[in-house]
């Protein structure tokens, strides 16, 4: 009798811990529609009374919020917008959000999230812009931005993600911009926007990737970045047979040798991929190959730092470097004119790629 006693505190007690996070306890100013107010409790349609209210937008600078516990908005149905940046934000409960039928944006960026669980964001049907950007992020349950059938920008970036899943996201192919730049990624898995239809831009600088799965891009794409990552090589068979692609920045990786091939399968306009240890036979036919396929080989923009040999490890072309102390010398095509690396190389004052590498490394 003792014993079954006892154990039933102990329920009763894991269960308060685990589940009892209340509003009970929160105090905080809030812009709501944009005039300073304050709220105790949750917020939900008896927090005001006589106001339609489109926008809140929590005031951080005065107050912290720590954990947003189950139905901390609720039963706002002109509700449009929720802002809670810059506040300390650790914790989102499962169910935070509840009846909120018209939110179309909501931005938690500058927070300490470390964890999306799922069911977060499983009751906001409206959602096109979501900002989880610079937070600690580094565990994603399955399902946590599933069924949103509208969500148009996903900002992940600046996190600690080490991975992506396709089964994040089930059933929310309308995405058109994702960010994911600044986080620790070193693979993007196989088929992981397969049917995105309305993908336009995927920003993965500035991660850790090594290797990029089969049949990851495809069909027409404004932007794909790749900029800073460990890439040794671009897997020709990431892509779709018929993918197009405006801007394309693979610049800041470890790729010593592109096979031309790539360009046979993919279109590109505008195409970034200077700072690679290219070998320069390899960057020299790349070149040609582009420029017949009428491909706009992208620079890095001159500035003056570059010219005192500032700067050059982000901006400056690395062909030959790591290789044999082998350099180009300055190419020219039938028509005298010099192309991409040497061309940049002497308008920032350098006669050719040796003569930049003994005045500059
Ligand atoms: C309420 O206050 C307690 C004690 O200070 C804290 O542990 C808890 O996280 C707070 N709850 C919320 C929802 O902020
Ligand atoms: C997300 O929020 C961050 C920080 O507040 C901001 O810099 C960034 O531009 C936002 N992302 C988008 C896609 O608007
Ligand atoms: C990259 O991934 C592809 C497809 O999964 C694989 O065939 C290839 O061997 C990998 N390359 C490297 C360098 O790991
Ligand atoms: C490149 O230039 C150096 C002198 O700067 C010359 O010795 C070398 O033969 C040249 N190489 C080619 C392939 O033209």
């Amino acid at each position: 009798m003792y014993t079954a006693n006892y154990s039933f505190v102990i329920v009763i007690c894991f269960i308060k811990v685990i589940f009892c996070d209340s509003c009970d306890n929160i105090s905080v100013p809030v812009y709501v529609n944009r005039i300073s107010e304050k709220i105790e409790g949750c917020i939900n349609k008896d927090s005001f009374p006589n106001k339609i209210v489109n926008s809140i937008d929590i005031d951080c600078e005065s107050a912290s919020i720590q954990i947003l516990p189950a139905n901390f908005v609720a039963d706002l149905n002109r509700l449009n917008e929720l802002l809670i940046q810059g506040c300390s934000l650790k914790t989102i409960q499962p169910g935070a959000f509840f009846n909120l039928p018209k939110i179309t944006d909501m931005d938690f960026s500058v927070n300490e999230l470390r964890n999306i669980q799922a069911g977060v964001f499983s009751l906001i049907p409206a959602i096109k812009y979501m900002n989880l950007s610079r937070n600690f992020i580094v565990f994603v349950e399955d399902d946590a931005f599933s069924h949103l059938p509208n969500l148009e920008d996903l900002d992940l970036s600046f996190n600690r993600l080490k991975t992506l899943s396709k089964s994040w996201f089930t059933n929310t192919l309308r995405i058109e911009e994702f960010y994911v730049n600044n986080n620790e990624i070193s693979a993007i898995p196989e088929n992981m926007f397969a049917g995105w239809q309305q993908i336009r831009l995927i920003n993965f600088n500035y991660n850790q990737l090594v290797n990029i799965s089969d049949k990851v891009f495809s069909g027409t794409i404004e932007s794909i970045t790749f900029h800073h990552n460990l890439l040794t090589s671009i897997n020709i068979e990431a892509f779709s047979e018929d993918i197009s692609i405006d801007q394309f920045d693979i610049s800041n990786n470890y790729i010593s040798n592109l096979s031309p091939m790539l360009f046979d399968r993919i279109t590109v306009k505008n195409f970034q991929m200077y700072g690679n240890p290219m070998e320069c036979t390899c960057l020299y036919k790349i070149e040609q190959t582009l420029q017949k396929k009428g491909v706009n080989v992208e620079v890095p923009k001159l500035s003056n730092s570059d010219r005192n040999c500032q700067n050059v490890d982000v901006s400056v072309p690395m062909c030959g470097v790591s290789l044999k102390n082998e350099f180009c010398n300055a190419t020219a095509d039938d028509n005298g004119v010099i192309s991409g690396v040497t061309k940049y190389l002497r308008e920032l004052g350098f006669r050719d790629l040796r003569d930049w590498y003994e005045k500059c490394i």
